[in-house]
């Protein structure tokens, strides 16, 4: 008999050897996976019982010991299904209780759960959970099993899940749970998996997440791109490979290639070098932002592994002491701007399309560099500023040096290191203890982690005080980051000249986009750029402090975009901030005219920053700004000169002109000619709404977004800039409203809504392909009174991103435990002690019992009954049971199965509690193996 036994457990390890090879053999190309469809949500805390006494606090303390939603069979019939990047914060109206750093928006917890189902094809693959974001502490069981808990809401996690998979036909389930209570920042920082969500399928040796890395080094005669690529291995033998790594330009031609061995151990990492060269590459530029792709390829012998590809750019930065920030070479002053990542209609929740909009709006003002403040921004995002041009402050969002924040910074490091426009990065932001020795010990062990995986960026991080204490921060970085304090900046300069700075935070100056008045009562501030904060500067006085000091590397006002939260300087029922230069849907305010004037250089910008809609004025002064970058201005009201003046290149020019209604134009002039023109006019009463799409076309990926200007226009069709009215939106055909918004900090209108007061005469909504989706969209505006709008959008057939299916939740009986054999029948109801682990076994299906003397055993193990299967009418299927045997349910005899040959035991399920024991009878026949040899589910009765 023992033979027997031994030659079946061969068999089986045989069977399961051949399963892996086979599974390794056909596994091939990675493979990345969509995992943002198909999640079950639910909104606050799940409860759970108390964990008391021996058998729950036992089975507490083991791998899969979970409870409530984080276990496999947990009862999500009731849960909202949605698609993620998810932002709940968004959907929840303001509250004068919440708050007010946060918008005034409730958190707290939320669950998240997925089915996953894996072919038998993936069996020894290395499958990888990748989630973008989530804000903020999050907690992942798969299978029940807490695989991953993370405390950032900023940081993506990458998360080996293969150990704890099944597959076939088993169901896989991924809970999440999210504490949005806890906070990271100052400002609105949504909550849930705001990102995206992906499974990664990849052979067992493979590049690591993250793992390729190529920074091109300018050398003597051309430059050197050096690669490392990481490789792991979650095989049980050593795998001798090469990489064959190469270089493509920005023509598709390859222009280098190298290959390098490795040895991968088993469960080891393991590093594959080379270095390349390249004489005269295309330069990285901001006006020509040549990408290369670099891809490398994994092979054992002839077999193709893994690949990876990642995007690269040659270009040189250098920060000098006494003039600043160059780029190959090139002086550049940085033009940038800090921004959070909310936007207006959907949080946190940025579709990539909504960000390149967010970014050209940028462009459009003149900036040419992000500071993603104050933590990481989407992977996409960062693809982006590579392609449009724009450079990179990449910050991190803890200063702490312990480890489990250095990997947060490290995980930065390695995500962002081959982005041509990452230039620098930022371990902190204003930190109380930068002034002091710990702070300086901090920094040095934060800037030491990221030269040990960057040499070529330097590090810098915005520090608010303490530049002049005796042992600080600064002296750990290469570039000095200075947060306001301009008077600083000659100091610090004369007593440090050999140490760069740059501007990492100034201005914060207020404005209410489209408002030309202060209004305190009201909460309104004019667009005058009057109205510094108590620690900033009016945008003109921060820019003329840098601009006229070589030796600052350049500017990064705060902020480019309004933000939620941090109302400044009201409060409620504010509820966003007045800082930025563009408002939360990306409508430039006046200072985005300001800076244009101040940084574009290959046009003359001209813009008359007030509207002309003063019925009741007439005869009375308006203060007449002219942003423009042309020397001298000339204003016409209604064809007659009425002004004009020098315009300084900082300040700008203001004029007073009485009021009369009609044509207001300024002429931007250089030695008398005419360089360019601007015009605003009085407009009659709203008679007609405006829907203007960003563009006309969205690919039909279920991703795509598109923001849509509504505006109003007067009789004959001029822009009224004063319109308030309520519109309400509808859209025909397959895409989805996610989101409206008008950039009023004071609204609180729901952003998840369809419909939306005009601010100023402007509001904007956010429509989304639907996935597969075909035809156009149609967008409707109305408003009383008011002739209606309609807009069309094409629906572009593109690829889907390749997806995991969504899986439908399976209840399996697991934790079996098993009865010691008897030679007479066994009571189904015995107790069993719940201090004793030892006297009954434990199992999980398969459950074969080879033949024995003692005929009686009984199976028992612990039900949870979904509310959609607690009808009645769904039934409990053991799908194979040797022996004659009995099915009992908390005391109740259900049903038998008389004949003793393996078979299917079907039992109905009446309706009852959710948690039931259930006890299976077996009696094994004389020399014949007995148990519960497959699956035991609860099934909808056929
Ligand atoms: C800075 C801070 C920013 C923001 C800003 C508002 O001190 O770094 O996060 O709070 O002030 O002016």
């Amino acid at each position: 008999m023992n033979f027997l036994k031994i030659r079946a457990t061969r068999l089986l390890c045989l069977l399961w050897a051949l399963a892996t090879c086979c599974a390794q053999a056909s596994a091939g190309e990675r493979e990345r996976l969509s995992l943002d469809q198909g999640w079950l949500f639910h909104l606050g805390e799940v409860p759970t019982y108390p964990v008391k006494g021996h058998g729950s606090s036992y089975y507490n303390g083991k791998a899969d010991g979970s409870w409530g939603a984080a276990r496999a069979d947990f009862d999500d019939s009731g849960w909202r299904r949605l698609d993620l990047p998810h932002d709940w914060a968004v959907e929840s109206p303001f509250d004068p209780n919440e708050n007010a750093s946060q918008g005034y928006r409730h958190r707290g917890i939320g669950w998240y759960r997925r089915y996953v189902q894996l072919p038998v094809s993936d069996r020894g693959r290395h499958i990888e959970l990748q989630l973008d974001a989530v804000a903020t502490n999050s907690t992942v069981w798969v299978n029940g099993i807490v695989i991953n808990r993370n405390w950032s809401g900023y940081n993506g996690r990458n998360i080996d899940i293969t150990p704890y998979l099944r597959y076939g036909d088993e169901v896989n389930t991924i809970a999440v749970r999210v504490d949005a209570d806890a906070m990271e920042g100052w400002w609105y920082e949504g909550a849930g998996i705001y990102r995206h969500a992906w499974l990664v399928k990849r052979d067992a040796v493979h590049i690591a997440t993250d793992g390729l890395h190529a920074d091109p080094v300018r050398n003597a005669k051309g430059w050197t791109l050096p690669i490392e690529v990481a490789l792991e291995s979650s095989a049980s033998t050593t795998h001798r490979v090469s990489v064959d790594v190469s270089v493509i330009d920005p023509a598709g031609v390859e222009v280098a290639h190298g290959s390098a061995p490795a040895t991968v151990r088993p469960l080891a990492g393991a590093d594959a070098r080379l270095r390349l060269e390249l004489r005269a590459p295309r330069l990285w530029t901001l006006r020509d932002p040549s990408l290369y792709r670099v891809r490398a390829v994994l092979r054992e012998g002839d077999q193709r592994l893994d690949s990876v590809e990642v995007q690269t750019g040659f270009r040189t930065i250098r920060f000098d002491p006494d003039r600043g920030f160059s780029l190959n070479g090139e002086a550049t002053k940085i033009q940038g701007v800090c921004i959070h990542q909310d936007h207006a209609g959907v949080g946190v929740a940025v579709p990539e399309s909504i960000w390149e909009f967010r970014l050209k709006r940028l462009k459009e003002m003149g900036v040419n560099a992000i500071r993603f403040s104050h933590n990481a921004p989407a992977a996409e995002v960062l693809a982006m500023t590579d392609r449009l041009g724009l450079l990179v402050l990449d910050e991190n969002r803890h200063f702490n040096p312990s480890p489990d924040y250095l990997q947060q910074l490290t995980w930065l490091v390695r995500r962002d290191r081959n982005h041509p426009s990452v230039m620098m990065w930022s371990i902190f932001n204003e930190e109380p203890l930068q002034g002091t020795e710990v702070g300086y010990e901090m920094a040095r062990r934060m800037v030491s982690a990221v030269k040990a995986l960057d040499a070529s960026r330097p590090v810098t991080a915005a520090m608010h005080a303490g530049l002049f204490t005796p042992a600080n921060a600064a002296q750990a970085l290469d570039v000095v980051g200075v947060n306001y304090q301009s008077w600083a900046y000659d100091r610090y300069h004369k007593e440090h000249p050999t140490r760069p700075m740059t501007s990492t935070e100034d201005t914060s100056a207020y404005m209410s986009r489209g408002e030309f008045r202060n209004d305190p009562a009201a909460h309104v501030m004019d667009s005058y750029d009057d109205q510094p904060s108590s620690w900033g500067s009016t945008h003109r006085d921060a820019w003329r402090a840098i601009a006229e000091r070589p030796f600052i590397a350049g500017s990064f006002l705060w902020t480019g975009i309004d933000y939620r939260g941090e109302p400044s300087p009201y409060e409620w029922p504010s509820a966003s901030s007045f800082f930025g230069a563009i408002d939360l849907d990306g409508f430039p305010k006046a200072a985005f005219y300001i800076h244009q004037a101040h940084w574009v250089k290959d046009r003359t910008v001209v813009k008359i920053l007030p509207h002309w809609n003063w019925p009741g004025r007439e005869g009375q002064p308006i203060k007449v700004m002219v942003a423009s970058s042309a020397p001298r201005v000339r204003l016409l009201l209604n064809g007659q000169v009425v002004a004009e003046g020098k315009v300084d290149p900082i300040d700008m020019a203001s004029f007073d002109v009485p009021y009369a209604a009609g044509v207001l134009e300024a002429v931007a002039l250089r030695d008398g000619v005419e360089l360019a023109r601007d015009r605003v006019e009085t407009s009659g009463s709203p008679a007609r709404l405006v829907l203007t799409p960003d563009r006309g076309a969205l690919a039909n990926d279920g991703l795509d977004a598109v923001p849509v200007t509504v505006s109003a226009v007067d009789a004959q069709g001029r822009a009224v800039p004063v319109a308030n009215s309520l519109v309400r939106f509808t859209v025909e055909g397959e895409g989805n409203l996610i989101g409206v918004g008008n950039g009023d900090p004071n609204s609180h209108e729901a952003d998840k809504a369809s419909e939306r007061s005009l601010y100023n005469g402007l509001a904007q909504l956010i429509v989304q392909s639907r996935r597969g989706g075909t035809g156009s969209l149609t967008l409707h505006a109305s408003a009383p009174g008011l002739q209606e709008a309609r807009a069309e959008l094409t629906l572009r057939a593109v690829a889907a991103l390749p997806s995991v299916p969504v899986a439908q939740p399976v209840t399996y009986l697991q934790n079996w435990r098993i009865s010691p054999p008897q030679a007479t029948r066994a009571d189904p109801n015995v107790v069993v002690a719940g201090n004793d682990m030892n006297s009954w076994g434990w199992g999980e299906p398969p459950m074969r019992q080879e033949p024995e003397a003692a005929a009686f055993r009984l199976y028992r193990s612990e039900l949870s009954v979904r509310a959609d299967a607690n009808d009645g009418q769904a039934q409990l299927v053991f799908r194979n049971v040797a022996g004659s045997a009995e099915v009992w349910v908390d005391g109740v005899k259900l049903g038998e199965k008389p004949d003793p040959r393996p078979g299917p035991l079907t039992v109905k399920l009446p309706q009852g509690p959710a948690q039931r024991q259930v006890t299976l009878l077996v009696q094994s026949r004389p020399e014949e193996p007995s148990g519960i040899l497959d699956r035991i589910v609860v099934e909808r009765a056929h």
